[in-house]
C-alpha cells in the first residue's frame, strides 16, 4: 500500500478496493486540537474494512484533510492509516463512537487540547505523542544533498536508509534497536574519538570530564566501539533522567525543543561519510554521542535543556525562532568561565576538533551569555561561529532562561509531571490549587529533613 496525501474518503475507499485490504478495526488512536482531530486506525486483513471505515466520516459530516497508510506499529505485516479531519464540522464524537463500538480498543491521546484557545500551536502532551514527530522528518533516509560526501555513494545512501528506517518505526518505551556497525564506520568513529579526546582535557568544561569516564565504564566509549544509543540512553535515565530516541531526519525546531521538554533528545544513529571522517554537514552518532550525550547526564545542565524544551510548547512561531537560536547558542556553541578560563560546553564545539580549539582562542568575539541578546544574534551554520555567548555557570544560565521565558506570550503555564511523563498545562483555578497542595507537601518534607538535621547537629 502506497502513502496517500490530501487525498479525499472516496479515492482512499477504491484504493482500499483495488489493494484488497479491509477488515475489522483492531485499534484506534485519537489526537484531537481545538480545530483538527488526527485518527490512526488499523486494519486486520479483510475486505471492505477500511471503505467501511472511511464510510463512517462521511456519514456523520467529518471533512477529511490529510489521509495516509504506512506499516502498522503493532504488526509488521499489517497496515494502518493516519487520518487528520476537521472537528468543526459534523459530528465527530458520533463519528468516533461508531469507530470505537468496531474497535478492539481506543487510545485516547490528548483530548485535553481542547480547553487550550484555537490560536495555541499544537504541542505534545504525554511523552508518547513525540511517536507523532516520526511522520513529521523533513528529511529522510538516503535523501543527501549533492554536495554531501556521499551523495555519490550509492552504499552510503542504502545504509542512511537502514538507519531512517529503524527511527521511523521507533515507538516511545520500546528499546532502540542494536546496530552491527561495520567496519568501515568503526573506523571513522575511531579517527573522530582519537583526535577529539585529545582536546577534552583542556578545552571541555569540567561537568563533562567529569562525566566522560562514566561513559567509558558504562556505555562502552572507546575507540574499537560505536556505543549503542539503547545503553547510552539507559545511562542518562539513571543520570539524570534524560533518555534518547532515534529520529529518521531533520525534525522542525518547534518538534525538536518539544522533545526536550520531556528530557528526550532525538538522536541519529548512523555515522558521516568515511571520506572524511572529521566532517560532517549535518549531526551524526560522533556528533550527539561525544558532544551531546556527556553532558545531559548532568543534572544541571539537563534541567536547563528542559527549560528551553518547556518555553517552547504552544509558543507563537517567531518565539520559536528565537529559542531555537537560543538553544543554538548553548547546547550547540555555548561557553562557560571556569576558573578564569573559557571552557566549551556546547555539542558543536566539543565534537569538532578545529572549532574546539578556535572557540577558546582570541579569535571569535564573546559576549556574556543574555538570552535576550543571545535569542535574535544571527549565526553562520556553515563555518566557525564568530560570535559565542559566555555563560557563568548552567545555573545562571537557567535563572536566566526561566526570566526570558516568562516574557513568551502564552495563555497558560506548563509543568512537567515526571509521575506521569506528561505536561501539565496550567491555566485555571483547580490546578493551582493542586500546585500550592503539592508545594506544601513539598514544604512539610524539607521542614522535617531540617528538623532532623538539626536535631543531629545538637
Ligand atoms: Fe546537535
Amino acid at each position: 500500500m502506497g502513502t496517500f496525501s490530501e487525498a479525499g474518503a472516496d479515492q482512499l475507499i477504491s484504493e482500499a478496493k483495488k489493494n484488497d485490504l479491509g477488515g475489522k478495526l483492531a485499534s484506534i488512536e485519537i489526537e484531537e486540537s481545538s480545530t483538527k482531530t488526527s485518527l490512526i486506525f488499523s486494519l486486520q486483513e479483510e475486505v471492505g474494512a477500511l471503505a467501511r471505515a472511511l464510510h463512517v466520516f462521511e456519514k456523520h459530516g467529518i471533512n477529511l484533510f490529510h489521509i495516509e497508510s504506512r506499516i502498522s506499529r503493532q504488526n509488521k505485516n499489517d497496515h494502518e492509516f493516519y487520518v487528520e479531519c476537521d472537528n468543526s464540522l459534523g459530528s465527530l464524537s458520533d463519528a468516533i463512537k461508531q469507530l470505537r463500538e468496531e474497535s478492539k480498543y481506543i487510545h485516547i491521546l490528548s483530548r485535553a487540547h481542547k480547553t487550550l484557545d484555537e490560536s495555541v500551536p499544537w504541542f505534545p502532551r504525554k511523552m508518547r505523542d513525540l511517536d507523532q514527530f516520526a511522520n513529521r522528518v523533513l528529511s529522510y533516509g538516503s535523501e543527501l544533498d549533492c554536495d554531501h560526501p556521499g551523495f555519490r555513494d550509492i552504499l552510503y545512501r542504502k545504509r542512511r536508509k537502514e538507519f531512517a528506517d529503524i527511527a521511523h518505526q521507533y515507538r516511545h518505551n520500546q528499546p532502540i534497536p542494536y546496530v552491527t556497525y561495520t567496519e568501515q564506520e568503526i573506523s571513522t568513529w575511531a579517527t573522530v574519538f582519537r583526535e577529539l579526546i585529545q582536546l577534552y582535557p583542556k578545552h571541555a568544561c569540567k561537568e563533562f570530564n567529569n562525566i566522560f569516564p562514566l561513559l567509558i565504564d558504562n556505555c562502552g566509549y572507546n575507540e574499537t566501539n560505536i556505543p549503542q544509543l539503547e545503553d547510552v540512553s539507559q545511562f542518562l535515565q539513571d543520570c539524570s533522567g534524560f533518555r534518547l530516541r532515534p529520529v529518521a531526519g531533520l525534525l522542525s525546531s518547534r518538534d525538536f525543543l518539544g522533545g526536550l521538554a520531556f528530557r528526550v533528545f532525538h538522536s541519529t544513529q548512523y555515522i558521516r561519510h568515511h571520506s572524511v571522517p572529521m566532517y560532517t554537514p549535518e549531526p551524526d552518532v560522533c556528533h550527539e554521542l561525544l558532544g551531546h550525550v556527556p553532558l545531559f547526564a548532568d543534572p544541571d545542565f539537563a534541567e536547563f535543556s528542559q527549560e528551553i524544551g518547556m518555553a517552547s510548547l504552544g509558543a507563537p512561531d517567531e518565539y520559536i525562532t528565537r529559542l531555537a537560536t537560543l538553544y543554538w547558542f548553548t547546547v550547540e556553541f555555548g561557553l562557560c568561565m571556569e576558573n578564569g578560563n573559557r571552557k566549551a560546553y556546547g555539542a558543536g564545539l566539543l565534537s569538532s576538533f578545529g572549532e574546539l580549539q578556535y572557540c577558546v582562542s582570541d579569535k571569535p568575539s564573546i559576549m556574556p551569555f543574555d538570552p535576550f541578546r543571545a535569542s535574535i544574534q544571527p549565526y553562520p551554520i556553515t563555518s566557525y561561529q564568530p560570535t559565542y555567548f559566555l555563560a557563568e555557570s548552567f545555573k545562571d544560565a537557567k535563572e536566566k532562561l526561566r526570566q526570558y521565558a516568562l516574557t513568551i506570550p502564552r495563555p497558560f503555564s506548563v509543568l512537567y509531571n515526571p509521575y506521569t511523563q506528561a505536561i501539565e498545562v496550567i491555566n485555571g483555578k483547580d490546578q493551582i490549587v493542586n500546585m500550592v497542595r503539592t508545594l506544601r507537601n513539598d514544604m512539610d518534607v524539607v521542614l522535617d529533613a531540617l528538623r532532623k538535621t538539626e536535631l543531629k547537629i545538637h
